[in-house]
Protein backbone atom coordinates (compact mmCIF):
# COMPACT_ATOMS: atom_id res chain seq x y z
CA UNK A 1 0.00 0.00 0.00
CA UNK A 2 0.92 3.27 -0.78
CA UNK A 3 0.65 5.44 2.39
CA UNK A 4 0.61 9.31 2.22
CA UNK A 5 2.19 11.36 5.61
CA UNK A 6 1.14 14.22 5.93
CA UNK A 7 1.90 16.67 8.75
CA UNK A 8 1.75 19.87 9.81
CA UNK A 9 0.18 22.44 12.51
CA UNK A 10 -2.85 23.07 11.18
CA UNK A 11 -4.12 26.05 13.33
CA UNK A 12 -6.24 25.77 12.18
CA UNK A 13 -6.52 23.20 9.70
CA UNK A 14 -8.44 24.21 6.61
CA UNK A 15 -9.67 23.74 2.97
CA UNK A 16 -5.94 23.76 1.45
CA UNK A 17 -4.88 21.18 3.58
CA UNK A 18 -8.07 19.39 2.65
CA UNK A 19 -7.86 19.48 -1.01
CA UNK A 20 -4.26 18.48 -0.66
CA UNK A 21 -5.68 15.05 1.25
CA UNK A 22 -8.19 14.57 -1.43
CA UNK A 23 -5.52 15.63 -4.37
CA UNK A 24 -3.52 13.05 -3.25
CA UNK A 25 -5.44 10.05 -3.09
CA UNK A 26 -7.48 11.07 -6.27
CA UNK A 27 -4.29 11.14 -8.77
CA UNK A 28 -3.85 7.66 -7.33
CA UNK A 29 -0.24 8.68 -6.10
CA UNK A 30 -1.58 7.35 -2.76
CA UNK A 31 -3.93 4.84 -1.41
CA UNK A 32 -4.46 6.13 2.12
CA UNK A 33 -3.02 9.10 4.30
CA UNK A 34 -2.28 9.39 7.53
CA UNK A 35 -2.60 13.18 9.19
CA UNK A 36 -0.19 13.63 12.10
CA UNK A 37 -0.85 17.22 13.55
CA UNK A 38 3.01 18.21 14.61
CA UNK A 39 3.38 18.29 18.73
CA UNK A 40 6.09 19.67 20.40
CA UNK A 41 7.89 21.93 18.19
CA UNK A 42 11.66 21.14 17.53
CA UNK A 43 12.31 25.02 18.63
CA UNK A 44 10.72 27.01 20.74
CA UNK A 45 7.28 27.48 20.63
CA UNK A 46 5.60 30.44 19.15
CA UNK A 47 3.09 32.06 21.62
CA UNK A 48 0.69 32.63 19.23
CA UNK A 49 0.55 28.85 18.31
CA UNK A 50 -2.62 26.96 19.97
CA UNK A 51 -1.76 24.52 22.70
CA UNK A 52 -1.52 21.26 20.41
CA UNK A 53 -4.64 19.08 21.77
CA UNK A 54 -7.04 21.94 20.26
CA UNK A 55 -5.18 21.63 16.63
CA UNK A 56 -5.42 17.48 17.36
CA UNK A 57 -8.93 17.45 18.10
CA UNK A 58 -9.49 20.14 15.43
CA UNK A 59 -8.17 18.05 12.49
CA UNK A 60 -9.63 14.79 13.93
CA UNK A 61 -13.38 16.68 13.90
CA UNK A 62 -12.84 17.84 10.26
CA UNK A 63 -11.50 14.33 9.02
CA UNK A 64 -13.67 12.09 11.14
CA UNK A 65 -15.99 11.29 7.78
CA UNK A 66 -13.14 11.95 5.02
CA UNK A 67 -11.85 8.15 2.96
CA UNK A 68 -8.82 6.49 3.49
CA UNK A 69 -7.75 9.11 5.88
CA UNK A 70 -6.96 8.88 9.56
CA UNK A 71 -5.24 11.07 11.88
CA UNK A 72 -2.84 9.72 14.37
CA UNK A 73 -1.97 11.20 17.95
CA UNK A 74 1.56 9.87 17.23
CA UNK A 75 2.73 13.07 17.73
CA UNK A 76 0.61 14.21 20.84
CA UNK A 77 3.46 13.00 23.26
CA UNK A 78 5.69 15.67 25.79
CA UNK A 79 9.26 15.19 25.72
CA UNK A 80 10.89 14.77 22.94
CA UNK A 81 10.59 17.39 19.94
CA UNK A 82 8.66 16.50 16.99
CA UNK A 83 11.73 15.50 13.91
CA UNK A 84 10.00 14.19 10.54
CA UNK A 85 12.91 11.35 10.83
CA UNK A 86 11.98 10.23 14.18
CA UNK A 87 8.26 10.22 13.44
CA UNK A 88 8.37 7.90 10.54
CA UNK A 89 10.28 5.23 12.56
CA UNK A 90 7.26 5.45 15.24
CA UNK A 91 4.78 4.95 12.58
CA UNK A 92 7.07 1.37 11.87
CA UNK A 93 7.60 1.02 15.37
CA UNK A 94 4.10 1.37 16.73
CA UNK A 95 3.01 -0.79 13.36
CA UNK A 96 0.70 2.20 12.54
CA UNK A 97 2.06 1.64 8.91
CA UNK A 98 2.87 -2.06 7.66
CA UNK A 99 5.71 -3.21 7.08
CA UNK A 100 5.21 -3.45 3.20
CA UNK A 101 3.76 -0.23 2.81
CA UNK A 102 6.00 2.62 1.09
CA UNK A 103 5.58 5.86 2.90
CA UNK A 104 5.26 9.16 0.76
CA UNK A 105 6.32 12.36 2.59
CA UNK A 106 3.44 14.93 1.49
CA UNK A 107 4.56 18.43 0.94
CA UNK A 108 3.98 21.60 -0.58
CA UNK A 109 6.61 23.14 -3.29
CA UNK A 110 7.69 25.68 -0.65
CA UNK A 111 9.29 22.78 1.07
CA UNK A 112 11.61 22.47 -1.50
CA UNK A 113 13.23 25.37 -1.05
CA UNK A 114 14.58 24.63 2.72
CA UNK A 115 14.25 20.74 2.40
CA UNK A 116 18.12 21.04 2.96
CA UNK A 117 17.91 22.73 6.24
CA UNK A 118 15.99 20.00 7.88
CA UNK A 119 16.78 17.63 10.39
CA UNK A 120 18.44 14.39 8.99
CA UNK A 121 16.85 15.00 5.22
CA UNK A 122 19.24 12.26 3.95
CA UNK A 123 17.53 9.88 6.67
CA UNK A 124 14.24 11.06 6.01
CA UNK A 125 14.51 9.92 2.49
CA UNK A 126 15.73 6.69 2.60
CA UNK A 127 12.69 6.07 5.04
CA UNK A 128 10.08 7.97 2.62
CA UNK A 129 9.70 9.45 -0.69
CA UNK A 130 9.02 13.50 -1.26
CA UNK A 131 5.32 13.83 -2.32
CA UNK A 132 4.81 17.44 -3.60
CA UNK A 133 1.52 18.81 -4.55
CA UNK A 134 2.16 20.79 -7.36
CA UNK A 135 -0.46 24.75 -7.35
CA UNK A 136 -0.90 26.85 -10.13
CA UNK A 137 1.32 29.68 -9.58
CA UNK A 138 4.86 28.81 -8.55
CA UNK A 139 7.04 29.38 -11.37
CA UNK A 140 8.21 25.91 -12.63
CA UNK A 141 12.02 26.33 -13.27
CA UNK A 142 12.73 27.62 -9.59
CA UNK A 143 10.92 24.74 -8.87
CA UNK A 144 13.15 22.32 -11.41
CA UNK A 145 15.77 23.99 -9.93
CA UNK A 146 14.94 22.90 -6.52
CA UNK A 147 14.18 19.33 -7.77
CA UNK A 148 17.04 18.05 -9.19
CA UNK A 149 18.80 19.99 -6.12
CA UNK A 150 17.27 17.46 -3.55
CA UNK A 151 17.52 14.97 -6.41
CA UNK A 152 21.40 14.87 -7.15
CA UNK A 153 22.43 15.46 -3.56
CA UNK A 154 20.29 12.63 -1.98
CA UNK A 155 19.92 10.46 -4.90
CA UNK A 156 16.24 10.28 -4.58
CA UNK A 157 13.32 10.86 -7.00
CA UNK A 158 10.84 13.36 -5.92
CA UNK A 159 7.04 12.15 -6.80
CA UNK A 160 4.24 15.09 -7.94
CA UNK A 161 0.50 15.09 -8.09
CA UNK A 162 -1.58 18.35 -9.19
CA UNK A 163 -3.97 19.99 -6.87
CA UNK A 164 -6.65 22.57 -7.34
CA UNK A 165 -5.43 25.77 -6.54
CA UNK A 166 -6.62 26.63 -2.88
CA UNK A 167 -5.03 29.92 -1.58
CA UNK A 168 -5.30 29.47 2.25
CA UNK A 169 -3.42 30.47 5.20
CA UNK A 170 -3.87 29.51 8.27
CA UNK A 171 -1.89 32.68 9.80
CA UNK A 172 -4.78 34.95 8.34
CA UNK A 173 -7.41 33.07 9.25
CA UNK A 174 -6.30 33.07 13.18
CA UNK A 175 -7.27 37.24 12.43
CA UNK A 176 -9.92 37.41 9.92
CA UNK A 177 -13.31 37.95 11.05
CA UNK A 178 -15.11 36.22 8.34
CA UNK A 179 -12.72 32.49 7.83
CA UNK A 180 -15.76 30.79 7.75
CA UNK A 181 -15.34 29.82 3.68
CA UNK A 182 -12.18 29.00 3.93
CA UNK A 183 -12.55 26.04 6.76
CA UNK A 184 -14.39 23.39 7.11
CA UNK A 185 -17.71 23.85 8.65
CA UNK A 186 -16.89 20.99 12.05
CA UNK A 187 -13.68 23.60 11.72
CA UNK A 188 -15.51 26.68 11.75
CA UNK A 189 -17.84 25.60 14.49
CA UNK A 190 -15.02 24.25 16.95
CA UNK A 191 -13.11 27.59 16.50
CA UNK A 192 -16.29 29.30 17.33
CA UNK A 193 -17.06 26.64 20.41
CA UNK A 194 -13.71 27.10 21.84
CA UNK A 195 -13.02 30.97 20.83
CA UNK A 196 -9.40 29.56 19.61
CA UNK A 197 -8.76 32.64 17.93
CA UNK A 198 -9.65 35.13 20.68
CA UNK A 199 -8.38 38.33 19.48
CA UNK A 200 -6.99 39.22 23.27
CA UNK A 201 -4.68 36.01 22.74
CA UNK A 202 -5.43 35.69 26.52
CA UNK A 203 -2.10 33.48 27.21
CA UNK A 204 0.25 35.95 26.18
CA UNK A 205 -0.39 37.28 30.38
CA UNK A 206 1.47 34.23 31.42
CA UNK A 207 4.85 34.01 31.72
CA UNK A 208 7.45 32.73 29.69
CA UNK A 209 8.24 29.91 32.41
CA UNK A 210 4.64 28.95 33.20
CA UNK A 211 3.78 29.08 29.14
CA UNK A 212 6.25 26.14 28.39
CA UNK A 213 4.74 24.36 31.75
CA UNK A 214 0.83 25.19 30.23
CA UNK A 215 2.15 22.90 26.80
CA UNK A 216 4.15 20.14 29.07
CA UNK A 217 0.58 19.46 31.31
CA UNK A 218 -1.30 20.13 28.01
CA UNK A 219 0.33 16.78 26.41
CA UNK A 220 0.50 15.16 29.80
CA UNK A 221 -3.56 15.75 30.25
CA UNK A 222 -3.72 14.17 26.52
CA UNK A 223 -3.25 10.95 27.80
CA UNK A 224 -5.50 11.16 31.48
CA UNK A 225 -8.53 13.07 30.16
CA UNK A 226 -11.14 12.89 27.53
CA UNK A 227 -11.92 15.35 24.73
CA UNK A 228 -14.70 17.00 26.27
CA UNK A 229 -12.89 17.82 29.58
CA UNK A 230 -9.53 18.18 28.12
CA UNK A 231 -10.84 21.02 25.36
CA UNK A 232 -12.65 22.54 29.16
CA UNK A 233 -9.79 22.30 31.01
CA UNK A 234 -7.44 24.38 28.58
CA UNK A 235 -10.58 26.90 27.62
CA UNK A 236 -10.83 27.19 31.60
CA UNK A 237 -7.16 28.06 31.91
CA UNK A 238 -7.35 30.80 29.06
CA UNK A 239 -10.53 32.25 30.51
CA UNK A 240 -9.19 32.59 33.93
CA UNK A 241 -5.68 33.95 32.50
CA UNK A 242 -8.20 36.76 30.55
CA UNK A 243 -9.91 37.86 34.10
CA UNK A 244 -6.38 37.16 35.70
CA UNK A 245 -5.43 40.35 33.92
CA UNK A 246 -8.69 41.83 33.54
CA UNK A 247 -8.62 42.12 37.13
CA UNK A 248 -4.76 42.44 38.67
CA UNK A 249 -4.87 38.78 39.75
CA UNK A 250 -1.74 36.74 39.19
CA UNK A 251 -2.57 35.36 35.11
CA UNK A 252 0.26 31.99 36.27
CA UNK A 253 -1.35 31.25 39.26
CA UNK A 254 -4.81 31.45 37.93
CA UNK A 255 -3.95 29.72 34.53
CA UNK A 256 -2.33 26.32 35.78
CA UNK A 257 -5.23 26.42 38.21
CA UNK A 258 -7.46 26.15 34.98
CA UNK A 259 -5.79 24.10 33.73
CA UNK A 260 -5.29 21.32 36.43
CA UNK A 261 -8.92 22.48 38.18
CA UNK A 262 -10.73 19.22 36.72
CA UNK A 263 -7.08 16.81 36.70
CA UNK A 264 -8.90 14.24 38.92
CA UNK A 265 -12.37 13.74 38.04
CA UNK A 266 -11.98 10.99 35.64
CA UNK A 267 -10.22 8.66 37.90
CA UNK A 268 -11.77 6.26 39.96
CA UNK A 269 -13.75 7.12 42.90
CA UNK A 270 -11.72 4.59 44.72
CA UNK A 271 -8.46 7.08 44.34
CA UNK A 272 -10.18 10.50 44.09
CA UNK A 273 -11.62 9.29 47.91
CA UNK A 274 -7.93 8.06 48.62
CA UNK A 275 -6.58 11.14 47.55
CA UNK A 276 -9.20 13.66 48.78
CA UNK A 277 -8.79 11.96 52.43
CA UNK A 278 -4.96 12.58 52.81
CA UNK A 279 -6.37 16.66 52.96
CA UNK A 280 -10.13 16.32 54.37
CA UNK A 281 -9.77 13.62 56.98
CA UNK A 282 -12.88 14.69 59.07
CA UNK A 283 -15.27 13.51 56.64
CA UNK A 284 -15.75 11.66 52.52
CA UNK A 285 -16.89 15.42 50.16
CA UNK A 286 -20.16 14.29 47.90
CA UNK A 287 -19.77 12.70 45.03
CA UNK A 288 -19.81 16.08 43.15
CA UNK A 289 -17.85 17.60 44.99
CA UNK A 290 -14.67 15.23 45.41
CA UNK A 291 -13.16 15.32 42.65
CA UNK A 292 -11.96 18.92 44.00
CA UNK A 293 -9.87 18.25 46.92
CA UNK A 294 -8.85 14.83 45.18
CA UNK A 295 -7.77 17.30 42.31
CA UNK A 296 -5.91 19.77 44.89
CA UNK A 297 -3.81 16.73 45.77
CA UNK A 298 -3.62 15.05 42.50
CA UNK A 299 -2.08 18.62 40.99
CA UNK A 300 0.73 18.39 44.09
CA UNK A 301 1.34 14.34 43.87
CA UNK A 302 1.42 14.23 40.27
CA UNK A 303 2.28 17.16 38.46
CA UNK A 304 4.12 18.75 41.08
CA UNK A 305 2.45 21.85 42.08
CA UNK A 306 3.66 23.18 45.12
CA UNK A 307 1.90 26.91 45.04
CA UNK A 308 -0.65 26.84 48.09
CA UNK A 309 -2.78 29.57 46.40
CA UNK A 310 -3.47 27.01 43.53
CA UNK A 311 -3.94 24.27 45.09
CA UNK A 312 -6.60 25.82 46.93
CA UNK A 313 -8.39 27.62 43.53
CA UNK A 314 -8.27 23.71 42.37
CA UNK A 315 -9.59 22.05 45.79
CA UNK A 316 -12.35 25.18 45.87
CA UNK A 317 -13.78 25.29 42.57
CA UNK A 318 -16.76 23.68 42.85
CA UNK A 319 -18.65 25.01 45.64
CA UNK A 320 -16.35 28.22 46.98
CA UNK A 321 -15.73 28.66 50.03
CA UNK A 322 -16.50 31.94 52.55
CA UNK A 323 -14.05 34.15 52.08
CA UNK A 324 -12.23 33.26 48.33
CA UNK A 325 -9.15 33.99 47.10
CA UNK A 326 -9.13 36.28 44.12
CA UNK A 327 -7.12 33.53 42.13
CA UNK A 328 -10.42 31.23 43.58
CA UNK A 329 -12.58 33.56 42.47
CA UNK A 330 -11.58 33.78 38.81
CA UNK A 331 -11.06 30.32 38.32
CA UNK A 332 -14.39 29.54 40.01
CA UNK A 333 -15.63 32.00 37.46
CA UNK A 334 -13.66 30.83 34.49
CA UNK A 335 -14.70 27.43 34.93
CA UNK A 336 -19.12 28.21 34.80
CA UNK A 337 -18.67 30.76 31.88
CA UNK A 338 -15.46 29.37 29.43
CA UNK A 339 -16.77 29.46 26.25
CA UNK A 340 -17.90 25.80 25.30
CA UNK A 341 -20.52 26.25 28.38
CA UNK A 342 -23.40 26.15 27.07
CA UNK A 343 -25.86 24.80 29.43
CA UNK A 344 -27.82 28.06 30.14
CA UNK A 345 -27.97 31.11 29.26
CA UNK A 346 -25.04 32.52 30.64
CA UNK A 347 -24.38 36.24 28.76
CA UNK A 348 -25.97 38.09 31.73
CA UNK A 349 -22.83 36.56 34.28
CA UNK A 350 -20.68 36.97 31.25
CA UNK A 351 -21.41 40.54 31.06
CA UNK A 352 -20.61 41.17 34.94
CA UNK A 353 -17.04 39.31 34.57
CA UNK A 354 -16.39 41.94 31.60
CA UNK A 355 -16.20 44.36 34.92
CA UNK A 356 -16.40 43.87 38.50
CA UNK A 357 -15.40 40.30 39.46
CA UNK A 358 -17.36 40.32 43.04
CA UNK A 359 -20.53 40.76 41.03
CA UNK A 360 -19.95 38.35 38.47
CA UNK A 361 -19.80 36.11 41.41
CA UNK A 362 -22.54 37.00 43.25
CA UNK A 363 -24.44 36.95 39.60
CA UNK A 364 -23.18 33.59 38.93
CA UNK A 365 -24.25 32.01 42.84
CA UNK A 366 -27.66 33.59 42.54
CA UNK A 367 -28.10 31.78 38.87
CA UNK A 368 -26.74 28.84 40.41
CA UNK A 369 -29.45 29.19 43.55
CA UNK A 370 -32.25 29.62 41.58
CA UNK A 371 -31.43 26.86 39.11
CA UNK A 372 -31.34 24.59 42.06
CA UNK A 373 -34.67 26.27 43.90
CA UNK A 374 -36.51 25.04 40.59
CA UNK A 375 -35.55 21.60 41.09
CA UNK A 376 -36.16 22.01 44.82
CA UNK A 377 -32.78 22.11 46.19
CA UNK A 378 -30.64 24.11 48.10
CA UNK A 379 -26.99 24.93 47.27
CA UNK A 380 -24.39 23.95 49.01
CA UNK A 381 -23.37 25.64 51.70
CA UNK A 382 -20.45 26.81 51.29
CA UNK A 383 -21.86 28.96 48.55
CA UNK A 384 -24.12 30.04 50.83
CA UNK A 385 -21.63 31.18 52.80
CA UNK A 386 -19.80 33.10 50.20
CA UNK A 387 -22.85 34.60 48.47
CA UNK A 388 -23.80 35.85 52.31
CA UNK A 389 -20.35 36.88 52.66
CA UNK A 390 -19.87 38.68 49.54
CA UNK A 391 -23.42 40.27 49.70
CA UNK A 392 -22.48 41.92 53.62
CA UNK A 393 -18.72 42.75 52.17
CA UNK A 394 -20.05 44.54 48.93
CA UNK A 395 -19.39 47.94 48.04
CA UNK A 396 -22.19 50.54 47.74
FE1 LIG B 1 -14.96 20.55 38.41
FE1 LIG C 1 -14.68 22.16 35.28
Amino acid sequence: MKVGIYGGAFDPFHKGHLSMIRGAIASGAVDQVIVIPTGMPPFKPARAASLSPYRYYMTLDALKDEPHCTVSDIEQVFGEPSYTVRTLDLLREKKIVHAKDKLYLMCGTDILFDFDSWYEPKSILEKATLLVAKRPGIPDDQVKEAVSHIESTFSTKIHFFDIKGVEVASSEIRIEENYEDDVPESVAKFIRRHDLYAHDAPLSGVSDAMYAKLIELSFRLFDELSEKRLLHSMNTAIVATRYAVRFGVNPDQCAIAGLLHDCAKELPLETQIALSAKIITEYIPGKEILHSPAGAQYAHEHFGVEDKVVLDAIQYHTVGREIMTPVEKVVYLADKLEPSRDYDDLSTIRSYAEKDLNAALIECYCAIKESFARKGKCIHEDTQKSLAYLLANRSQ
